[in-house]
């Protein structure tokens, strides 16, 4: 288990390891996606080549479907140059290079099913990719969008912890879904567009520890009533469960998905290129009680600068926080508990 104080003192390790390492803003970016022959991946992999800010993309998957996707986006004129790999003996490689690896791999929730549910089914891939990251390319970003996400980032970390290269600052869990659906939600509930709204969500990412913060909207001058809050948080928490019923169990969210993880990886370009950026993710936090939590961040070439800390709650938000932190507790201690429970079984 990460407790807080390795956390801490694994953040000032890393800090002054990553001040030591040469960066230079001209070299060529890669970028590894996990798991292309879903949903998200393909929807992902079409809108990342239409960008013109890194250099190569790197697709793997299991499954051999991988090569003909990346030969199609190789038809489409410019963007990064796209190289596939299929099977599992080809993950190293594909990420051996990478600036940025996202995972997107996943079994897809059947209705009824929580998030919580899920990890059993989704670990056994994210270990097999810390394994290959810490293999071959341990200084990478890794991202993760594979549920749940309150156990599978802690998860990840415990397992790269145990392999020896775990860097706090540079694993995220994606959360871009969230800040979009509150976004469109609230927009759409107050009648105004809603690419000149901020809404920030903080907390986890399942249906009890989303915390949409409309006290702290952007313009200030926007204002949901309490009444409304409650309908509004009410609707962001459920919109990814409520997609899975609306899909009748043969998907959960893949276009909004994909697009709320394109918005992200654009901005961990730039950060990757040498800017500060902000981005939504579940990371390593220890300001709100839990070890990890999400929220917006600030990330700059070597990782994290600045992980979510304070801000000024109504009453409703203070409720919803005070009664997410349990959960999130719990769920992080899930994530860290079952790599033992994963190695054991390996055993057999
Ligand atoms: C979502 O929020 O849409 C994702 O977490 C997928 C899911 O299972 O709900």
């Amino acid at each position: 288990m990460l407790g807080r104080k390795v956390i801490k003192n694994l953040l000032s390790y890393t800090l002054k390891s990553c001040v030591c390492t040469n960066y230079s803003p001209q070299r060529n970016i890669q970028v590894s996606l996990v798991g292309t022959t879903n949903d998200v991946g393909s929807n992902l992999a079409i809108l990342l080549k239409q960008s013109n800010k890194f250099d190569q993309l790197n697709l793997y998957d299991d499954d051999c479907k991988v090569k003909g996707i990346g030969m199609e986006l190789n038809h489409i004129p410019g963007g990064p140059e796209v190289r596939t790999w299929a099977g599992d003996s080809s993950l190293q490689n594909s990420i051996r290079n990478s600036d940025l690896v996202v995972m997107v791999y996943r079994v897809p929730r059947k209705p009824g099913y929580t998030r919580e549910q899920m990890l059993s089914a989704n670990a056994p891939a994210v270990q097999k990719l810390c394994r290959a990251i810490a293999n071959e390319n341990p200084n990478a970003f890794l991202a993760i969008a594979t549920n749940p996400l309150n156990s599978v980032v802690p998860f990840a970390s415990a397992l790269m912890y145990k392999y020896g290269c775990y860097n706090p600052f540079k694993m995220f869990g994606i959360t871009h879904i969230d800040t979009a659906r509150a976004r469109m939600l609230t927009a759409r509930a107050l009648q105004i567009n809603p690419l000149d709204l901020t809404v920030p969500v903080i907390g986890g990412h399942s249906d009890d520890t989303i915390i949409p913060l409309f006290s702290n909207m952007a313009p200030c001058a926007t204002v949901v009533d309490p009444y409304k809050a409650d309908t509004l948080t009410r609707l962001v928490r459920k919109a990814g469960t409520e997609v899975v019923f609306q899909k009748h169990g043969k998907e959960c969210a893949t276009l909004a998905m994909a697009w709320a993880i394109n918005e992200f990886i654009n901005l961990m370009i730039d950060a990757i290129r040498g800017q500060e950026v902000i981005v939504n993710c579940f990371t390593a936090n220890p300001n709100f009680g839990t070890r990890f939590f999400s929220g917006a961040t600030k990330v700059g070439p070597y990782g994290i600068t600045q992980a979510c800390h304070s801000f000024q709650l109504s009453d409703f938000e203070s409720f919803l926080l005070n009664t997410a932190v349990p959960l999130i507790n719990r769920d992080v201690g899930l994530g860290e508990e079952y790599v033992k429970y994963i190695e054991m079984m390996e055993k057999y």
